[in-house]
């Protein structure tokens, strides 16, 4: 099965994420995590998709296309993935297209520019598992460590508010085109599309998903 996450910057994609590949059992794969690992690497490529990123802009489809073609390569990819953060434009969903890599579910998170922006200015996040936390909401079990490894966590550089309201701008112009390309789709019988509230708790909207699945 072959998922993708779509909402807005801060909707909960990455923490909803966590559920769905251990109940699926496929691979999370996350091109904002991709970048943030070659951006800790030091690599070419992190070097400029962090100044990128840093102003809240897309890195180019090219370069985020070539990503995510070599992670499909993959043995475990073979069974299914849950894309988070990819396709962010109609150029990305059009060379999934092209590729004949097939899409069977949407899942939509929904969420209000204030709750957004309450929501990243207290993530923490592990970088190298990519795992989230919220200061308030979603606390990690020893303040500023991650739960699994004891590492520390860490504040992104892209949640200082200038930067999400400009993410914000972006997600409106150039990702938010991806729901009536999507839903042009479910209306071909190409695939399902489930749409959620992302305002209620994380556990409450982990089992509307779950719940979906369980009644396929
Ligand atoms: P990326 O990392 O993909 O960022 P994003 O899509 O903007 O999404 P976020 O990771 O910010 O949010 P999320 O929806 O995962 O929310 P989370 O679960 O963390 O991309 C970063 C950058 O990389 C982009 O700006 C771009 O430059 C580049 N990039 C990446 N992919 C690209 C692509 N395909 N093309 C071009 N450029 C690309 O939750 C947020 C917070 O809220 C957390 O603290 C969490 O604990 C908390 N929370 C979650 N759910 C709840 C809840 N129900 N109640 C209360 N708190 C909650």
């Amino acid at each position: 099965m072959r998922i993708i996450l779509l909402g807005p910057p801060g909707a909960g994609k990455g923490t909803q994420a966590e559920n769905i590949i251990q109940a699926l059992n496929i691979p999370h794969v996350s091109t904002g995590n991709m970048l943030r690992e070659a951006i800790e690497e030091g690599s070419p490529l992190g070097i400029e998709a962090k100044k990128v990123m840093d102003k809240g802009a897309l890195v180019s489809d090219d370069i985020i296309v070539g990503l995510v073609v070599e992670r499909l390569k993959k043995p475990d990819c073979s069974n299914g993935v849950l894309f988070d953060g990819f396709p962010r434009t109609i150029p990305q969903a059009q060379a999934l297209d092209d590729a004949n890599i097939g899409i069977d579910l949407i899942i939509e998170i929904q969420l209000d520019d204030e709750n957004i922006i309450e929501r990243m200015s207290g993530r923490r996040v592990h970088i190298s598992s990519g795992r989230n936390y919220h200061v308030k909401f979603n606390p990690p079990k020893r303040e500023g460590f991650d739960d699994l490894t004891g590492e520390e966590l860490i504040q992104r550089d892209d949640d200082k508010r200038e930067v999400v309201e400009e993410r914000l701008v972006v997600y409106r112009n150039q990702t938010e085109p991806l729901i009536s390309f999507y839903k042009a789709k479910q209306t071909n019988n190409d695939l399902d599309y489930l749409t959620v509230d992302g305002s209620g708790s994380v556990e409450s909207i982990s089992q509307f998903i779950l719940n979906f699945f369980r009644n396929k």
